[in-house]
């Protein structure tokens, strides 16, 4: 039996999944955690990468491995392989100035025309998320680190390279740069790839970082092995490394999902996601045209409140999970009045990098534990509701909505956001989908070099288990929709 790994290293945590490369089936798992904040240094991804596959009994047995990983991170290096300084992740809202001005720059001093020429040319409208603009921050704030670039990776293809052997001094293989490889879903999301083209978009990132003489990961099709793992780390020296790819495009395997299903993932970020045959060029900025691993393209609206705003509920109310539940079910829909907009992180989509949240219609009646929890929970669906009519706007094929991530197992969601997207939502076997899409990447893979030619997918499957019913309840959007955007 051959075992495939697939990694997700993730913004919270390193997880790792062992499964059986042709049944699909789970053999051993092991996570650990990451730091906090949003200027991390990766040595800390690296730690937790060999936590966590201590606590899956180490890899020594799997004949190919996958990395998915938080998308759009920063990651520097020197010409010898060291890190010029900590990787500034997708949720450092400091380069949003930086993103403007280059929307600015391109469009020859038209915003709108420069916003529609970055969809235009790399499927997304600059947002502080996208690794070109800390670039660009990098270069304004930090001339002495942005002199010392020899390669800019994302949190990905750097724990690939290193699985391979390579890194700073004392690394197995030493600081071969241009052993760095990547695939299309995540170079989609640095903001100077062209998912349509295939290409690097050299142009941009000379106008944003002031040089283009960097190395970049090389993109490898889907099916191709990126490098071999170091023995110390996985395998026995013959471990292919596949790809790997974002986290969004790696759940998006995980759940098998083809053109027609919506994901919607309350993790750390809130994400809307679609498989569709092309990237978009949205240049309302709303949706962003990535790329999946498997070849098409993949539509995304992204939030920065998802998780936290729950987590921030239960800070409030002193509450755990299921109190937060008990507490909003008792609360009638749209919590009379009381409306959460959820922006306590600034927010993204829509674009308020500097935005605060705020509680609206308070009065007496509604002033209590369950009113608020409810308030909580609605208002941060909201905001996914919003990226879902988004991709609506766009024509997107709606057949099948999942909700995923922890809090679809939550009763509350569960009675809640079919009530708020009006639609059936399917909720899947609770996984871990971005290393376990990883993991199936890893079989692809693996499949394809005893191939010698592109294999079929292994046709692993994710079983549902909820299919809950619409629930349409307008006015709980009717009330966001009036005060969202007072903010
Ligand atoms: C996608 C995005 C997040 C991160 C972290 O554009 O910024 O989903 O990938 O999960």
């Amino acid at each position: 039996m051959a075992l495939v790994a697939g990694v997700d290293t993730s913004t919270q945590s390193c997880k790792i999944v062992v499964r059986d490369a042709e049944t699909g089936a789970l053999v051993r798992n092991g996570s650990a955690k990451h730091p906090d904040g949003t200027s991390i240094d990766p040595r800390f991804w690296w730690d937790a990468f060999c936590e966590a596959s201590a606590a899956a009994g180490g890899l020594a047995d799997v004949a190919a491995l996958s990395v998915g990983g938080q998308q759009h991170g920063m990651v520097c290096l020197d010409a010898e392989g060291n890190v010029v300084r900590d990787a500034l992740l997708w949720n450092d809202t400091r380069s949003a100035q930086a993103a403007e001005d280059l929307i600015v720059e391109l469009g020859g001093g038209d915003r709108a025309q420069g916003a529609q020429a970055w969809a235009d040319a790399v499927g997304s409208v600059l947002v502080a998320s996208l690794t070109v603009t800390k670039l660009r921050w990098l270069r304004d704030n930090e001339p002495e680190n942005a002199a010392k670039v020899a390669a800019v990776c994302l949190p990905h293809d750097w724990l690939s390279w290193r699985i391979a052997g390579y890194g700073p001094a004392g690394s197995p293989k030493g600081a071969d740069l241009n052993a760095l490889f990547t695939d299309a879903s995540d170079a989609s999301g640095t903001g100077y790839y062209d998912a349509k083209s295939g290409q690097y978009r050299r142009d941009l990132l000379r106008m944003a970082f002031g040089r283009d003489d960097v190395i970049l990961p090389r993109v490898l099709a889907p099916t191709e092995a990126g490098a071999t793992a170091d023995a110390a780390f996985a395998g026995d020296g013959t471990a292919l490394i596949a790809p790997g790819a974002g986290d969004n495009a790696g759940a998006a395997m995980g759940l098998g999902m083809v053109p027609g299903d919506i994901a919607i993932s309350i993790g750390t970020s809130g994400v809307v996601s679609a498989v569709a045959p092309q990237r978009t060029q949205d240049g309302s900025g709303a949706i962003n045209g990535f790329a999946d691993c498997t070849g098409n393209a993949l539509m995304l609206a992204v939030t920065l409140n998802a998780a936290q705003v729950l987590d921030a509920a239960r800070n409030v109310l002193d509450a755990d999970f299921a109190k937060l539940a008990d507490l909003a079910l008792a609360a009638p829909v749209g919590s009379d009045g009381l409306v959460l907009v959820p922006y306590l992180q600034g927010e993204r989509t829509p674009n308020r990098p500097d935005a605060s949240g705020t509680l609206h219609g308070i009065r007496l009646k509604n002033m209590t534990p369950a009113h608020l929890a409810r308030a909580y929970i609605e208002g941060m669906l909201c905001g996914l509701a919003d990226g879902l009519d988004a991709l609506k706007a766009l024509d997107v094929p709606i057949e099948r909505v999942m909700l995923i991530g922890g809090a679809a197992q939550n009763p509350a969601l569960q009675e809640i956001a079919p009530q708020i997207f009006g639609l059936p939502i399917s909720i899947p076997e609770p996984g871990e989908y971005v290393a376990d899409g990883a993991a199936r990447q890893a079989a692809w893979v693996l499949a394809s070099a005893a191939a010698g030619e592109p294999a079929a997918q292994p046709a692993w499957s994710t079983k549902m288990f909820l299919t809950l019913p619409a629930d349409p309840k307008p006015l709980i959007r009717e009330q966001y929709a009036a005060v969202r955007d007072l903010v």
